[in-house]
């Protein structure tokens, strides 16, 4: 059976994704930051600890390996900190993402890099993979140079960009947008929840069954994967507090301008996914049908 490569194994999506290539039978070579926080005992699983930035730590584990397919999901992810720490979050998401490339175009087949609805400026919305793109933070300037780094390569390469990846928040792990809406209701915590920017939420069962797609359809070029509704975080929070019947009266409606954040984020941003319905048989579920998921 095949390897693939997975850096970010610690992370929302490659958690998932390196969940799911064990189910196909994929050999994983799972990379992640420090130690594994995988709970996963498989055999066909590797797990090596590496920082993306160190000059070499991905290419010995690369020589080693000699994965058929490389994705690149590990990045410095939170907009904030990537406007406040710049340096930082170019060496990880552009000068890391590029030597990962060479890395990979010496042993690997194809690579497929993860990146985000904030290459977009949001004044569109709905944006199709054919849209201009204009970053108003470091955070997306930095992905779409990683981008850019990645069509350059002769090797076969696919881009995924996805857009607010919610899903089930793992004991170590950070929080989302979902298990951070419903762990405050749970405990009685009002949240104040912005109501002017639109997204499409994106159920990461239903992103990481989009990048297996890819994957096994060798699929080059820029995908959008995204979940199929548009809606607002505000009207998330209301959807996921009716879902498991929480007080919907902790959460306040509140525009983007009641926060002072270091980072820009665009207004309307939400995918058209038809290209990867059309071409791959993408097939994203509702928000409430993935709830009644998450809970079964
Ligand atoms: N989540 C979203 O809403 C969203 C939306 C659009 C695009 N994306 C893209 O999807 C990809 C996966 O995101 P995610 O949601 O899984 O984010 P995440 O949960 O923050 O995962 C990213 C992972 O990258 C790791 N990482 C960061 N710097 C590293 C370094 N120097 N060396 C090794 N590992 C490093 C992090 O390690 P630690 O756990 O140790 O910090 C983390 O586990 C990213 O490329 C992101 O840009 C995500």
């Amino acid at each position: 059976m095949e390897k693939i490569l997975v850096t970010g194994a610690n992370g929302l999506v490659g958690r998932s994704l390196v969940r799911l290539l064990l189910q196909e039978g994929y050999l994983v070579v799972a990379t992640g930051r420090g130690d594994s926080r995988l709970q996963a005992d498989d055999p066909s699983l590797t797990y090596y600890p590496a920082d993306i930035t160190h000059p070499f730590e991905l290419q010995l584990i690369m020589e080693k390996e000699k994965p058929a397919v490389v994705v690149h999901a590990a990045a410095m992810t939170q907009a904030d900190d990537c406007e406040l720490r710049q340096n930082d979050a170019h060496l990880c998401n552009v000068e890391a993402t590029a030597r990962l490339l060479m890395d990979a175009e010496s042993f690997s087949a194809f690579f497929l890099f993860l990146s985000t609805d904030f290459v977009f400026d949001g004044k569109k919305g709905m944006y199709t993979e054919t849209d201009a793109e204009s970053p108003l933070s470091w955070y997306g300037s930095t992905k779409l140079e990683a981008e850019a780094i990645v069509q350059t390569t002769d090797m076969s390469w696919a881009i995924a960009r996805t857009c607010l990846v919610y899903g089930p928040a793992a004991e170590q792990g950070r929080s989302n947008i979902f298990s951070w809406i419903k762990d405050n209701l749970q405990r009685q915590q009002p949240i104040k929840v912005v109501d002017d920017q639109w997204r499409t939420p994106t159920w990461v069962e239903d992103l990481v069954a989009g990048l297996l797609l890819i994957i096994r359809q060798r699929a080059m070029g820029i995908w959008h994967l995204g979940g199929p509704q548009a809606t607002t975080p505000y009207q998330l929070a209301l959807t996921i507090a009716r879902h498991y019947r929480l007080d919907e009266n902790l959460v306040t409606r509140v525009t983007a301008a009641t926060f002072s954040q270091p980072a820009k984020r665009p207004l309307l941003t939400g995918f058209d996914i038809s290209k990867a319905r059309q071409h791959l048989g993408f097939s994203p579920g509702s928000i409430e049908e993935n709830l009644a998921k998450i809970d079964a």
